[in-house]
């Protein structure tokens, strides 16, 4: 009978404990998720270990690299303003209405929030994303040492970027790390005009006409989204849910001000759950994997001409071309490299993602995160080999981290292999135009065909 007391008292501790525990929400800051799609910060997920291939050693690196942590754009810094306003409404629920959930250091975190990015940086590279590139300039150099001897000229390296503000800024940094200060008077960084095709899909008619996402907006409408806008409103003291607008304003918010600012841990960011944080992260991996990835059968035709580009160099390293550069460096956007890892088949899945599939796709290859964060890159690099089989051997490499690409031996390839895979890409109908409509073409050449049959038509009555 002594111990019923102590019992009961156990059984009531048990029973008030855990809502006592919900009284109030606050994130829990030891191990915070940090995985934003394609808008993750570089320095948590770029490979830090380098092993040089035993017996072998660089002669040609070529690589595709996406711009460094930009500043949100126009529309972005729009929804992340407006975020001043919910956020004073955030507080009134608390303060007033009483109907908030959140705890007292959060609240006072939100209060402090504030963004601010001055409209002529918006869309531009920012300092950490500069940072970013310095720094992965210098450990290529290091790594790759070999690859970088040669006297630097137009022809010994050469560097392509697009025109977009962003991307030119990103070459300039990592060439003036890579290069040295004055590089320009060595080598200049030739401009990728904005219809060309290796800017990949953002100027592609076709694709700009033909792409419907409407997975990602179905994701919105599952049982887990509708959730996650019930239970975040509920938590911000809202008896109506929230829409998607601020939600995403939030998220966007998060994200930016995590790859901006490395070491924060921003305020919006914490407002949500893990399992929020990965749902919201499969809804951006979606939206991408229709709209520049396997979702969408055109996106991995429009990466055949970079690809083609990449087969004939090393095509000329193999031969001992002596005309060949010794290291090419494309700079671009996320469409130009998600088009680039489709056309060789980087990060696929053998089951698609979908709407409905998000609980089977939590081991997905088609990891943005993981892929596509800022400066994300992929190199492949012509390595001479001493020992074993063969002399030729090209490995890959995604932000800097080896990929173990499927045929090769953990990630070294043989050239054979890789030149047997691709030789399709090779001469002159390589790759098919899939932007630009033929049929014009094709109806002037008709027109030219009716006239040269009516003119042996009337030439033929002539003779009559
Ligand atoms: C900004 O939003 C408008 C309207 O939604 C859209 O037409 C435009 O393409 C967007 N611009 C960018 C750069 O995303
Ligand atoms: C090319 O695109 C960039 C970025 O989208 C833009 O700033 C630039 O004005 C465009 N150039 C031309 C010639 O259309
Ligand atoms: C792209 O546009 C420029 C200027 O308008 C033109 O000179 C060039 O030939 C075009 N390139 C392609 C591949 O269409
Ligand atoms: C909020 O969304 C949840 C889930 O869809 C729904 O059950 C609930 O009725 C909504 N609440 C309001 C007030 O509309």
């Amino acid at each position: 009978m002594k111990g019923q007391p102590s019992g009961l008292l156990l059984l009531l501790a048990l029973l008030f404990t855990p809502s006592m525990g919900q009284l109030c929400y606050e994130p829990t800051e030891s191990d915070p998720y940090l995985y934003f799609s394609h808008k993750t910060a570089y320095q948590l997920i770029y490979n830090s270990k380098f092993k040089p291939v035993p017996y072998c050693r660089p002669t040609f690196m070529w690589m595709y690299i996406r711009h460094g942590t930009s500043y949100p754009n126009t529309n972005e810094s729009l929804a992340i303003r407006q975020l001043h306003l919910f956020k004073d409404r955030v507080i009134k629920n608390h303060e007033e209405r009483g109907n908030g959930h959140l705890c007292k250091n959060v609240l006072d975190s939100l209060k402090r929030w504030e963004f601010e990015v001055n409209p002529t940086s918006e869309d531009d590279i920012s300092p950490q994303g500069r940072m970013d590139m310095n720094l992965m300039a210098k450990r290529t150099k290091d790594k790759m040492s070999e690859v970088f001897v040669k006297e630097i000229n137009q022809n010994t390296f050469k560097i392509y970027s697009n025109e977009d503000r962003k991307v030119m800024n990103s070459a300039e940094e990592f060439s003036k790390a890579m290069f040295g200060e004055g590089f320009k008077s060595k080598v200049q960084i030739e401009k990728v005009e904005n219809n060309s095709t290796f800017i990949g899909l953002e100027s592609c008619p076709k694709w700009t006409n033909e792409i419907r996402n409407s997975e990602a907006s179905l994701f919105r409408k599952t049982p887990e989204y509708l959730n996650l806008v019930s239970q975040i409103s509920k938590r911000l003291g809202f008896l109506d849910n929230i829409t998607d607008d601020i939600i995403y304003a939030m998220y966007e918010s998060c994200r930016y001000n995590k790859a901006l600012v490395l070491k924060s841990y921003p305020v919006w960011c914490g407002l949500f759950t893990r399992q929020e944080l990965q749902l919201l992260e499969y809804h951006e991996d979606l939206d991408y994997y229709y709209k520049y990835g396997y979702g969408s059968d055109i996106n991995s035709k429009v990466g055949c001409p970079i690809i083609r580009e990449l087969i004939e160099y090393l095509n000329a390293v193999a031969k001992d071309d002596v005309e060949r550069p010794s290291a090419v460096f494309r700079f671009g956007t996320s469409a130009g490299l998600l088009t680039t890892l489709l056309a060789l088949g980087v990060a696929k899945d053998s089951v698609p993602l979908t709407h409905s599939n998000y609980h089977s796709q939590y081991r997905r290859q088609w990891r943005m995160s993981q892929v596509d964060p800022f400066s994300a890159n992929l190199a492949a690099v012509f390595y001479k080999c001493d020992q074993g089989d063969e002399e030729n051997k090209v490995m890959f490499y995604l932000n800097e981290g080896v990929y173990d690409y499927q045929g090769c031996n953990v990630g070294l390839c043989s050239w054979k292999f890789i030149e047997d895979r691709f030789k399709e890409y090779l001469g002159p109908d390589g790759c098919s135009e899939v932007c630009h409509d033929q049929s014009k073409a094709s109806s002037i050449q008709s027109v030219v065909f009716i006239t040269a049959l009516l003119s042996i038509i009337v030439l033929a009555f002539a003779h009559v």
